[in-house]
């Protein structure tokens, strides 16, 4: 809608038609009101489940937050990560980044449940999943932002998808950004949606290579501040403890703030993914400069990051289907 109304007030510049049609192909369609008429209370309810699961356990936000980056990487934001394995259905939640990782996928499934009493068969799986995404960044301290909505559910699930695109701890930066831009999501997106690394957790498995053979030459990284490698290798041995959880932002690891970007400019950033987006790039190093620098600013970019990463490749229109259970399709 902005699109067209951005174009309607600047007609006499042609060149933002292609910028209209790649909205399109992009997925625009999505829109915040898409529910007021079909079930006007969903964002009351899926911030009222939320908030009572954060309020159990605080790393619920972020384990929600990190299912919608690991469904919109994959196919795009169409609930696909959530569909358990059938006959016909090899889950994504099997992937390399998402076996014994990915969790809390029982939120969902309550949100859903009080949605399908309150509207049934009219809220997607991948809506609650934007949602959920936004209502934990809050909960935690970070920034609100307009959800748009009308996703739709995959009736498929990729596994190849789900190891391919998601971006590896160990992955370098070009590779990285590579993945990132496949999705339609550039260097600044990149950065600044890295940081939701300021809360959660890691598994000593997902960085331990930093701590004993970065290179493979037996060496730990030198990028890594020794005194913070020292006290890692203490429950993360060389052999053994790969479930072992480490806060990802150590200084304030339930908050959501911009501490994250300033433990890495210290060379205290967990992963291996972290750290280098201050010591393989200059642009990436100049944007973490920014963030740590300036928390409101990290703050706007996160929004707007969230909402196009939210666009990815949405099934829109009659496309696709309201899952009423958002581990399985619909049976026809
Ligand atoms: C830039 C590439 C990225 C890489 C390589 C990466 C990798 C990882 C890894 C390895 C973990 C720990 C998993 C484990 O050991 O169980 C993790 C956790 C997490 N990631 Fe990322 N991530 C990236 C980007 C993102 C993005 C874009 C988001 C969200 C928009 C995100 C949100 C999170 C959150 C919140 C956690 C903590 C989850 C929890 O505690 O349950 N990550 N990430
Ligand atoms: C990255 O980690 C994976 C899984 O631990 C490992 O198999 C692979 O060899 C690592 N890649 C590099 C370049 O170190
Ligand atoms: C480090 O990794 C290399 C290559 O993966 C391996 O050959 C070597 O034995 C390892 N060194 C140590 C000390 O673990």
């Amino acid at each position: 809608m902005a699109c067209f109304t951005r174009f309607a007030a600047l007609l006499s510049f042609l060149a933002l038609v292609p910028l209209c049609l790649s909205a399109k192909t992009m997925g625009g369609y999505l829109y915040p009101q898409f529910y007021d008429h079909s079930c006007p209370r969903v964002q009351e309810i899926v911030k009222s489940v939320v908030a009572k699961a954060v309020a159990r356990e605080a790393r619920t936000a972020a384990s929600l937050l990190r299912l919608h980056f690991h469904d919109c990487f994959v196919k795009g934001c169409d609930a696909s990560l959530l569909l358990d394995s059938t006959g016909s259905i090899v889950s994504e939640k099997m992937s390399n980044p998402n076996r014994n990782s990915a969790r809390r996928f029982e939120v969902l499934d309550e949100i859903k449940s009080a949605l399908e009493k309150e509207c049934p068969h009219t809220v997607s799986c991948a809506d609650i999943l934007a949602l959920a995404a936004r209502d934990s960044t809050v909960l935690t301290g970070g920034p609100s932002w307009e959800v748009p909505l009308g996703r739709r559910d995959s009736r498929e699930a990729s596994l190849s998808g789900s190891n391919n695109n998601i971006p590896a701890p160990n992955n370098t930066f070009q590779t990285i950004l590579t993945k990132f831009k496949l999705q339609g999501l550039d260097i600044v997106d990149l950065v600044a949606l890295s940081g939701s690394h300021t809360i959660g957790n890691s598994r000593c498995t997902s960085f331990r290579q930093r701590l004993y053979n970065q290179t493979g030459n037996g060496k730990p990284d030198f990028t890594l501040d020794q005194s913070y490698a020292a006290q890692l290798r203490g429950r993360c041995p060389r052999s053994g403890g790969d479930q072992n959880l480490f806060f990802l932002d150590f200084v304030s690891p339930v908050h959501f703030d911009n501490s994250y970007f300033k433990n890495l400019l210290a060379y205290k950033g967990l992963l291996n993914s972290d750290q280098i987006l201050v010591t393989q790039n200059q642009a990436s190093m100049e944007l973490v400069k920014k963030y740590a620098e300036n928390n409101e600013l990290f703050f706007e970019q996160f929004a707007k990051s969230m909402v196009k990463m939210g666009n990815v490749s949405p099934l829109t229109g009659s496309r696709g289907e309201i899952r009423k259970n958002c581990r399985k399709i619909n049976s026809h």
